[in-house]
């Protein structure tokens, strides 16, 4: 049986038992084998430059020598125990000393929940109901968090858009939203509502929009004057922007964050971590019954995602790492700006070194959700599919990873190079 003929088979069986054919995450019927260092191979034996990374955990790059050797070490010992375990307690105290808000720290499995809890402890803490989030905002996929985050309509009230089917009324009313970047309007509805409104959750630097000066540094001081809770969910800034994640980059202490992808090695972990007065909800001797948030799972904290979430930590922690990646991504950046400029293809990179992307747009500067709207989308789907031609993955961004090397870096500036007049023709031809 040839290779292609797997695939078919696969492609077949996928479109047969799974909804659209795939597992909901990529709309594509790519199917991905292998991954080594900085490259991914699929079923047909293609290799790619990987810069969608499993969406961002493997930063370290995929099957580094260390960290599996510590998860082999473990597996044949037992994969899970729901009692307390030592690689858990380690990686909590890895965590409190690395990142400022963290005093203690609470382990689930995928961003989408420690987001939801983190919302649910800002209840608790301030026993008012209302959330804001940002237009365009992701904090995974819970009903409260598929308000206004793909709405191609946006309103000029702070009530959002549901972007998926099936959440109630109810919720929908809980969430408040603004645009992201505009410190005037969210400050306006936040002291409209301070009364109702438990937290406000941010990604500090939303998707690619990094943040106005002042903006982060604004809702801090406002939320901490109305004594809201202010969430920063750093699933992707944590261990990326710096190791003590955006709140050390940008140097604004939330009073929550929330941790995922990189903290958990490439295995599913996440965390809520915080101030101790906001923690201590999760302890029912603290804070009595009324006040407690009980949060079990199965597979919380699980041995081997903390063994591969610490060793991950460890090995970040060398001198150097954070210049090499910084290295890498701005090459790479380096070449998307001069290209397109060369070519006569007006777009703008947006980001920092180890996560950017390029915006098909004439706008200077892409600052929120609204602003996103201006970009050229077949353009980019058009980018997408001459990069992925040339060998070069990616989804939505480059996911810059410390395997990334050399001759990764040679073939992605080259495949730049030969998409961006292709893209000017394109553009002269619409
Ligand atoms: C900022 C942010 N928050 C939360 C999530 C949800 O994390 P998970 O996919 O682990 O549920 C993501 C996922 O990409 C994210 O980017």
């Amino acid at each position: 049986m040839s290779l292609g003929t797997e695939e078919q088979r696969l492609v077949e069986i996928a479109h047969r038992v799974l909804p659209a054919g795939n597992i909901g995450n990529l709309d594509s019927d790519m199917i991905i084998v292998e991954g080594r260092g900085g490259r991914v191979r699929d079923i047909n034996g293609k290799e790619y430059v990987d810069f969608l990374l499993g969406s961002g955990p493997m930063m370290i790059g995929h099957g580094n020598p260390e960290i599996t050797a510590a998860v082999a070490d473990q597996i044949g010992r037992g994969t899970t125990f729901f009692a307390n375990n030592p690689w858990a307690i380690e990686l909590a105290d890895e965590i409190v000393k690395a990142v400022p808000c963290a005093d203690k720290v609470r382990f689930a499995n995928s961003g989408t929940e420690v987001d939801f809890l983190a919302m649910r402890a800002a209840r608790a803490f301030t026993g008012r109901t209302k959330i804001l989030k940002f237009e365009g905002g992701y904090h995974g996929m819970s009903d409260y968090t598929l308000i206004s985050l793909w709405s191609t309509s946006v309103g000029n009230t702070a009530q959002g858009q549901p972007d998926s089917a099936g959440i109630p009324q109810s919720v929908q009313d809980e969430i408040l939203v603004a645009p992201y970047n505009d410190l005037a309007a969210a400050e306006q509805i936040i002291r409209e509502h301070k009364d109702e409104l438990a937290g406000v959750i941010v990604e500090p630097m939303q998707r690619l929009y990094m943040p106005l000066p002042g903006f982060l540094e604004g809702l801090r001081a406002i939320t901490a004057e109305l004594g809201i809770v202010l969430i920063f969910d750093e699933v992707v800034t944590g261990f990326r922007m710096a190791y003590g994640g955006a709140q050390e980059f940008f140097g604004v202490i939330p009073d929550l964050c929330t941790l995922g992808k990189i903290v958990g090695g490439g295995f599913p972990l996440a965390v809520i971590a915080g101030k101790a007065g906001i923690m201590a909800h999760f302890d029912k001797k603290k804070v009595g019954p009324k006040g407690y948030l009980p949060y079990v799972g199965t597979l919380n904290a699980n041995p081997i995602a903390s063994i591969a979430g610490l060793t991950s930590l460890k090995i970040l922690q060398r001198p150097g790492t954070y210049e090499k990646l910084n290295a890498t991504g701005n090459t790479i950046r380096a070449a998307l700006d001069e290209n397109m400029k060369a070519a006569g293809v007006p777009a703008v990179t947006s980001g920092f070194p180890g996560m950017f992307d390029i915006y098909f747009t004439n706008l200077k500067q892409v600052r929120n959700f609204r602003e996103s709207r201006d970009v050229n989308a077949a353009v980019t789907a058009k980018f997408s599919s001459l990069l992925q031609e040339r060998g070069i993955l990616r989804a939505g961004k480059f996911y810059i990873s410390l395997a990334h090397d050399e001759r990764d870096v040679e073939q992605t500036v080259t495949a730049i190079r030969d998409a961006a007049p292709i893209l000017a023709e394109q553009l002269q031809a619409a």
